[in-house]
Order: structure tokens, then sequence, then C-alpha cells
């Protein structure tokens, strides 16, 4: 198989995150921060020492404020519903994914006030337009890092000056970038930072972590057993309990530990390169294929490792299902649970077929798809089972 989907989880994983799950199971399966048993305090080391690395990848450097959590959408909406009130106005981007879109939806129904800022046909974001979308009470700037439809980059340095000077919290998602483009929270004035850490960061499914800066106070969204004051009957407002309750993901983070060691190792910087040869190979042999066009940057400077294209004449999700059946390579094709990018990029009817690569994948992997495309473009296709969704 082929594997084209890193956007949507990243696979194969680095041996080490698979040995570091069976270690942990093995050994020390127990209870984190629940008792003070020499099992429970081996697997409690395992999840501060995580922490740690995450809390000093992204600049944060405090692994208190460093708060576990299902996957960047449920990061994402502990961010977006702990933080902004009925009443208050926000200012998005009409590139977002579900994950905040949806949250948002909801809370404009009960009565938050959302301006989303158009952005162009490639996904590119206009700073002009956000100045003129924010307002005097204008509570907090909702942006993804990348778009996982096009893989347009945001400006994020840059609306974080704009959000800084006007006292706006700045929650940015970065599904599409965490694990291969540098993020530094302070530099680039990020408040809450959503992070999935079965992408990138090449941990499990069932990871992500929401990275709270300094001076936010978030409401929790959920309550309950957090291993210290029992004797209370409210949530702590110790950190980084007050938004853990419940038993962690232990197995899931120790995968994740080991995941961003590999990262460490093997550096972000040599990751980001070789992705970005994939992209700009893949660009390159697009087009020279007939038919085949790209929506997006299509340029390697200018996004992550992510590309959409379309093919003339053809349902995108049959040519996923071509992919897939023909020449067993995994994309995803359909609205990537972004109408909204899809709008944008004016391909919500059509739909898209999307690649995604990781350090795994290689050039002669670039080749064989580019190769498949080429046929595809040239045949007749079978209707696919696909949901295109
Ligand atoms: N957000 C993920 C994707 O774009 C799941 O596929």
């Amino acid at each position: 198989m082929i594997y084209f989907d890193n956007a949507a989880t990243s696979w194969p994983k680095p041996l080490g995150v698979l040995e570091s799950m069976q270690k942990y199971l093995r050994e020390n399966g127990a209870n984190p921060g629940r008792s003070g048993h020499k099992m429970s305090m081996a697997a409690n080391e395992i999840v501060e020492e995580t922490r740690e690395l995450l809390s000093t990848m992204f600049k944060l450097n405090k692994p208190d404020r460093v708060i576990f959590t299902l996957n960047a959408t449920d990061a994402l909406n502990m961010a977006i519903k702990g933080l902004i009130k009925p009443g208050n106005h926000v200012v998005t981007s009409s590139m977002e994914h579900n994950s905040v879109t949806r949250p948002l939806h909801v809370l404009s129904q009960q009565g938050v006030n959302v301006t989303k800022v158009s952005c162009g046909m490639d996904g590119s974001f206009d700073l002009k337009q956000l100045e003129s979308a924010l307002q005097e009470d204008t509570k907090a700037i909702v942006i993804l890092h990348a778009s996982n439809v096009a893989g347009t980059l945001m400006p994020i340095s840059e609306i974080g000056k704009i959000a800084k000077q006007r006292g706006i919290t700045l929650i940015v998602d970065a599904a599409q970038t965490a694990g291969v483009f540098n993020i530094d929270m302070e530099l680039m004035h990020i408040d809450l930072l959503a992070v999935p850490g079965h992408k990138g960061l090449m941990g499990p499914p069932g990871t992500g972590v929401l990275l709270l800066g300094s001076n936010v106070k978030l409401d929790t969204l959920r309550e309950g057993g957090t291993g210290s004051y029992s004797d209370t009957p409210g949530q702590p407002e110790v950190l980084p309990e007050k938004y853990e309750s419940g038993t962690l993901n232990t197995v899931g983070i120790a995968g994740l530990n080991a995941g961003i060691k590999w990262l460490l190792n093997t550096g972000l910087a040599e990751i980001k390169r070789h992705e970005m040869e994939l992209a700009t190979r893949f660009l390159q042999g697009a087009g020279q294929i007939k038919g085949l066009t790209i929506y997006g940057p299509r340029d390697a400077g200018k996004q992550a490792a992510v590309v959409s294209f379309a093919l003339k004449g053809k349902d995108s999700v049959d040519v996923g299902g071509a992919l897939d059946k023909q020449y067993s390579i995994a994309a995803r094709a359909g609205l990537h649970c972004a109408p909204d990018a899809h709008r944008t990029l004016g391909t919500f009817d059509k739909k898209l077929v999307r690649f995604s690569w990781s350090y795994f994948n290689t050039a002669e992997e670039v080749d064989s798809a580019l190769n498949a495309l080429d046929e595809i473009s040239k045949s007749d296709l079978p209707k696919s089972e696909g949901c295109g969704c």
C-alpha cells in the first residue's frame, strides 16, 4: 500500500511508538497520579516527561499548562467553548475545518457573533481583511495554521502581532503543521494551541494536546476525578488537573512520548525538507497530466505537504476509489470535513482528491501515483462506494 493520507492520521509510526506502548502495558500499565505505588509513579513519569517534551517543543516552557486531550478537535472544543461566551465577537477564516466551524456554529446559536474572513481562491489569508473584521469587543481569533485541504499556510506570526496589540486571544489549530513546522507560541503570540498527537507528532490515534498560554483561563467542559483535592466538591484550580478529569490515555501518551523523541532525533528541519521535496515533485509532475487541476498555492514555500486536485470529467470520489482499488494508493477524496474551505476554493460540488505526505513516503511512491493518475485521467472509472465526506 502507498499511504498518502497523513493529513488524516500519520502511518506508519516509528517503531519506537509501538514498543513504548507495549512496554507500558506490559510493565507498568497503572493509573498515573492516582496512587502512590511504584507502578502508578512510573506511569506518571511517562506522562510528565511527555508534557515537558511538548512544552519545550512549542516554546511554552510551562509543562503544567500542557493538557492532554483526545485529539485536536477535542482541544479546540475546550479552547473555543471554554473561552468564548454569549455576546462575544470572534473572528475566524473561511478555510477552517469543522473542528472550528461546528463549535463556532453552536456558539453562534447561543449569541456569539462570528465573522469569517474570506480567503483567496488558493486559501490565502488577507491581513487587511482581518483588520477590518476586528471590533472593539473581539474576544478571540480562531484560525488554522495550514489548510487540511489546500495545504495553504496562514500568516500566524502576523496575526499573532495584531492579536497581541489589541489584547485579543489567539487560538491556533496546528493539526497539519505540528511536528513538521516550527511553532513558537511565545514568538508567534499564540495563546491557545490545539495539536493532534496522531498526525505529525507520530503518536497513536486518541492522543491530542491543548497548550494554554500563561494568561489564559478557560471554563471547564467536564469535571470529575483528578487524583488531587478529592475532598473538595468543586473542580481543583490546579493545572493540569483542572482540565484533565478522568483516567488519561496513558498507553497513547506512552506512544506519543516515543513519537516526539523520534521527531527530535530526526529533526523537524529534515522532516520538513523531505516532505516539501515530495510535495514539489508531485506539483511538478501533476502539471504534466492533462486535465489535472491543483487547488491551492502550488508552491511548496507557501504550504504544508498537503495537495488537493481534481481530474477533468472525473468524479473525485471515483478517482479516490480507483487509486485505492486499482493502484493500492490511500488518498482522501471528498470534502475533508472542511466544507467552508471547499466553498472558498470553489470545489464544494465537485469535491477533491487529497494527497498528504509524511517522512516515510518516498519519491518513487510519488512517481507511481503520478503514473496512476495519468492512466486514470485516460480511462473510464467505475462508481466508487466512498462517502466523499
Ligand atoms: N482532519 C483530518 C483530515 O483532514 C481527519 O482528514
